[in-house]
């Protein structure tokens, strides 16, 4: 049977999954890298050390298996990140990742000067200081000696597709986080390239999620044993990739990601902007659209409260019993470690413990930072309902997904039901599945989630602590504001 082969180009690691036509995941690979924080606040990676451990976790797939039956690549890539390249291919600078939140004067100058009317009428977004566009401008304002050299720009899946195929290519839902696309035309916006000091030249051509953009170059395929007519088809930005891999693809439905951010995605048939432009209104890799709300930290929060702060990688272990204490925990926790997107935009707010009693105990902290992404998630889920977007129920993968007392808070702190898929590794399964559409095993991408995507259990909201979490909310809802201005003297 043909295989695939879908890459999640993530912040922490890539994954790699190889999968049959039928669906079945037949081997997970996954490498990490490093992340650097150069100053508080900006967080960076090599693009060369994600193409080294691409190509490693490559042979390690491909080891053992027959390669003629593997048909085609895809990928799930983080968004948003400035990959640089000179004429003659070289990486400029490492890249600006998605949480870096160095931009905040580019992003005031975009939102405030440019102005947020001008900007959602080009691009249907407004500034964030993760988006594309704001780095760009800061590399032309702090460090012009780089910005002359640039030749091309590109997202980071975009960059290991460009090395594996030689074709400078991107996907319209990762263009859509860079500021720059129009995107309802689904076309880049000469408007906003021009205030960027970007020609479209600069710029990689646009393809649907789903679509060949060519072939495995032959020296990769001598290198990895991968056979040279693999196909490589562009991929999604690891949301749009992860509602693929968990079939959220029909109006209205929704998926939760818990990765590094924690994301709520609302897949939209019809092109939408809310009111406020508060979520973000981008292409979906299913040809369609989709609203999103991104949380800056959310499964990296347990990351780092498991292992810089309690030192312990026994996480079973810190979860034990915890479902008895749902809704009767009185210690609130802030989950701005790298300060927050959605809905605050605001690069200065940082996390925080609040409500500490000399009796409050470990397990008391361990479960509010787990209650704290809950809440700000469903700070995303009330700006979507203020946007007139209803969600009734979601599906829910990434990392923090496996924990079945965390998926129980989302369940209950949201009020809808949570649907866990079988596959959880949403973004690098929904690249394996566009990569199966564009060799043709599908007719198209609703064909390809309808016949593989299978749930795996619902947990439903039970009324009671739905009732205790809303109370809870509404005292969370306030500790932001009260903290907005300490932040900003810290
Ligand atoms: C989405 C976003 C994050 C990254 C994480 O807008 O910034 O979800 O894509 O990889």
């Amino acid at each position: 049977m043909n295989k695939y082969i879908g890459i999640d180009l993530g912040t922490s690691a890539v994954k790699i999954l190889l999968v049959s036509a039928d669906g079945q995941v037949l081997k997970t690979v996954s490498r990490e890298y490093p992340i650097f924080y150069p100053q508080s606040g900006w967080s960076e990676q090599n693009p060369e050390d994600w193409y080294d451990a691409v190509i490693d976790g490559l042979k390690e797939i491909v080891y053992g298996v027959e390669a003629d039956t593997i048909k085609g690549i895809s990928f799930g890539g983080q968004m948003h990140g400035l990959v640089i390249l000179d004429k003659d291919d070289n990486v400029i600078r490492p890249a600006i990742l998605w949480n870096d939140g160095r931009t905040q004067k580019q992003t005031d100058y975009l939102n405030n000067v440019i102005g947020t009317d001008k900007l959602s009428d080009c691009t249907a977004n407004i500034a964030f200081a993760g988006f594309t566009a704001p780095k760009i401008l800061w590399v032309k304002e702090n460090e012009p000696e780089n910005f002359d050299r640039i030749s091309k720009i590109m997202l980071p899946k975009d960059y290991i597709a460009y090395k594996l195929s030689g074709v400078f290519a991107t996907d319209f839902s990762d263009a859509s986080g860079m500021l720059l696309l129009d995107v309802k035309n689904r076309c880049w916006n000469k408007e906003m390239c021009d205030i960027c000091n970007v020609t479209e030249d600069m710029l990689p051509s646009l393809f649907e999620s789903y679509e060949k953009i060519g072939n495995l170059l032959p020296e990769i395929s001598d290198e990895v044993g991968l056979p040279a007519d693999v196909v490589i088809t562009i991929g999604a930005g690891d949301n749009a990739a992860a509602a693929i891999g968990t079939g959220t693809v029909n109006n209205g439905s929704c998926n939760i990601s818990l990765g590094t951010s924690g994301t709520v995605f609302v897949s939209q048939d019809k092109f939408f902007v809310d009111d406020k432009n508060s979520l973000h209104s981008f292409c979906h890799a299913n040809g369609a659209y989709h609203l999103m709300g991104c949380i800056l930290s959310a499964a990296s929060c347990n990351k780092w409260w498991m292992e810089n702060i309690l030192e312990s990688e026994d996480f079973a272990y810190e979860q034990t019993n915890m479902e008895e204490m749902l809704g009767n925990n009185d210690v609130y926790f802030l989950p701005y470690l790298m300060g927050e997107r959605s809905p605050h935009n605001d690069v200065a707010a940082k996390g925080a413990f609040i409500g500490l009693r000399p009796e409050t105990s470990r397990k008391q902290l361990t479960l509010a930072v787990f209650e704290g992404v809950a809440f700000a998630l469903k700070d995303c889920v009330e700006i979507a309902k203020d946007g007139g977007v209803r969600i009734e129920q979601t599906k829910i993968c990434g990392g923090g997904a496996k924990s079945k007392v965390w998926r129980k808070i989302i369940a209950n702190v949201l009020g809808i039901p949570v649907v866990r898929p079988t596959v959880e590794e949403g973004p690098a399964y929904g690249g394996a599945i566009l990569a199966m559409v564009a060799c043709g095993e599908f007719s198209s991408v609703s064909d390809a989630t309808d016949s593989l995507i299978k749930d795996n259990g619902i947990i439903m909201p039970d009324e009671e602590i739905v009732a205790k979490y809303e109370k809870k909310y509404q005292t969370f809802k306030k500790l932001y504001p009260a903290l907005k201005n300490v932040y900003k003297d810290m």
